[in-house]
Order: C-alpha cells, then structure tokens, then sequence
C-alpha cells in the first residue's frame, strides 16, 4: 500500500482575462512509505499549488489524495509542512518556534517537553533553543522549520523549495541534514526544488512537470546508493536527462508568453 496516493488532480485559478487558468492537469502518483520524491518543474508551473492539494490547505477541481487510504480532506492535515518562504514567527525563540506544531496539536507537558528536546536534537538545534529567529543563522532557520514540522511525527514531510536562498555551502550541508534526519525520523519526503542537481543528490525518484498547464511528464528512479557523490558519472547523467527535459519546456514557456504579448504598435 502506497503511503501516499495522488489520483487525478485538476486545478485552475480565475484569472480576470478569459476565466481561468489552469494550473494542474490530471496529476496522478504515489510515494512509497519512507520514499524520499522529488519533484522538479519550471517555475510557475504549479508545484507549490500542487503541495498546498496534497497537504489539504486547498481544495483541488478534481480528484483525490489519499494518505494511507485516508482521503485528505481540507484543513484536516496530516502532513508537516516546510514553505517555500522562511516562516518562522519572529517574536518566538526557537523552542517557542517548535512548540507551534505541537500547541496547534493540542499536545500537552510533558510530551510537548519531551517531543521538542528529541527533534532539537535530531536536527542539531541544541544550545540554540532560546535565540530568537534573528539571531540564528538562514541554514538554522530552515532546520527550525524541519523541526517544526516533523515535531509532530506527521505521516509525510512536505518540503516546497525548503533548501532555498542558501549559501552553496548551506545548501550542501542541509541536503546532508535533510536526509539524515528523514531517515532517522523514518519520514516518507515530498520535496520540490528548482535545483536538479539537489534533487538527485538526495532523491529516491524524480518526478518532471511540463510547463504551466503542469501535468507529469517524466519519472526517474535514481538507482544509485546513498550517500551520493555530486558529481558522478551517473550522477551527472541523471541530470543531463532532466536538465534536457527541462529546457524544452522552459522554451515552450517563451514562446507561449511571446505568443501572448500584444503586438507592437507601428
Ligand atoms: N491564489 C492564486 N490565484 C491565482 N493564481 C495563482 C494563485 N496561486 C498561484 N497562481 C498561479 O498559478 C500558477 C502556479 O503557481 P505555483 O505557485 O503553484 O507555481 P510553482 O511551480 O510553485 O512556481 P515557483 O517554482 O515559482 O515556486 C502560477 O502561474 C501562479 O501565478
Ligand atoms: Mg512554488
């Protein structure tokens, strides 16, 4: 049984021009119970949107998900969530940051206690526990973002573009952090990036998305053990594929935003 089952999602957004536009056309996949999913896509093509189904936090035209054949319904979420913007509250210390997930759980001492000293630990937040979020680096402000979503042991990880706006170096050490951490916690990871070389650094599968009507339209299963090198033959292979894919489709998106520009006035 899939942990997560994905089935013939459509959405569209109303735009004030002709109606609506739509943004996801008849997404189906599924993720294997402690899979680590990627899925990569040009931007704008509606991968946040398609998180924001899967987490409940919007309802989908079409189709369901289901999350150990339980159908997700909107507001009942059973995934944590990382957004694609930083999303810390800044008048809460670290530990106050953290305790959100579990006090929106309505978890109680001394399980909120002890809930929060593991996964500070886990994610290697100790001793920072009490700095507010301008007083800690962007690396340990994502990794207070993982902690608060995985507080609660949520069934899924949903990561949008969570390793974002980091130095490289950051950047590299989080990939690490990240999948260190989802497998000590044994978390199933749906994880959106720009960056393909990050997907197939930490990636079980890869899932491509076309341009904006975003539908699926390539898999990869990155058969390569753990932990990666970067710059593998095999690991540069990978990326070549996708990176090619990619670049058809962001032409495409050139030429339908040439395509809807008004003509010059001569
Ligand atoms: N609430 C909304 N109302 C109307 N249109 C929206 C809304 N949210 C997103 N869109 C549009 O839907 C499309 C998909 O947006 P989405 O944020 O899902 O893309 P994305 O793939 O996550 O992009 P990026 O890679 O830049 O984060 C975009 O064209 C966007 O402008
Ligand atoms: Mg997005």
């Amino acid at each position: 049984m899939p942990r997560l089952s994905v089935q013939g999602i459509w959405k569209a957004y109303p735009n004030e021009e002709d109606g609506e536009t739509l943004v996801l056309e008849d997404i189906s996949f599924e993720v294997k119970n402690g899979e680590f999913l990627s899925i990569v896509g040009p931007s704008g093509c509606g991968k946040t949107t398609l998180l924001k189904i899967i987490a409940g936090l919007l309802e989908p035209d079409k189709g369901h998900v289901s999350i150990d054949n339980v159908q997700v319904k909107p507001g009942h979420n059973q995934a944590g969530y990382i957004f694609q913007q930083e999303s810390l509250f800044p008048w809460r210390t670290v530990r106050q940051n953290i305790a959100f997930g579990l006090e929106i759980a309505e978890i109680q001492e001394p399980e909120k206690n002890r809930s929060i000293d593991e996964i500070v630990s886990i994610v290697g937040m100790r001793g920072l526990e009490d700095n507010f979020p301008h007083e800690i680096s962007g690396g340990q402000a994502r990794k207070t973002e993982m902690a608060r979503s995985l507080v609660t042991k949520p069934d899924i990880l949903i990561a949008d573009e969570a390793l974002s706006n980091l130095d490289a170096q950051t950047r590299n050490y989080l990939q690490e952090e990240l999948m260190r951490i989802s497998q000590e916690t044994g978390s199933t990871v749906l994880f959106v990036s720009h960056n393909v070389d990050e997907a197939v650094f930490m990636s079980d599968r890869i899932l491509v998305m076309s341009n904006l009507p975003g539908k699926l339209i390539a898999e990869f299963s990155i058969d390569l053990p753990k932990p990666r090198i970067r710059t593998s033959p095999e690991c540069l292979s990978y990326r070549a594929r996708i990176l090619d894919l990619l670049k058809v489709e962001q032409e495409k998106a050139m030429r339908d935003q040439a395509r809807l520009k008004p003509p010059v006035a001569t």
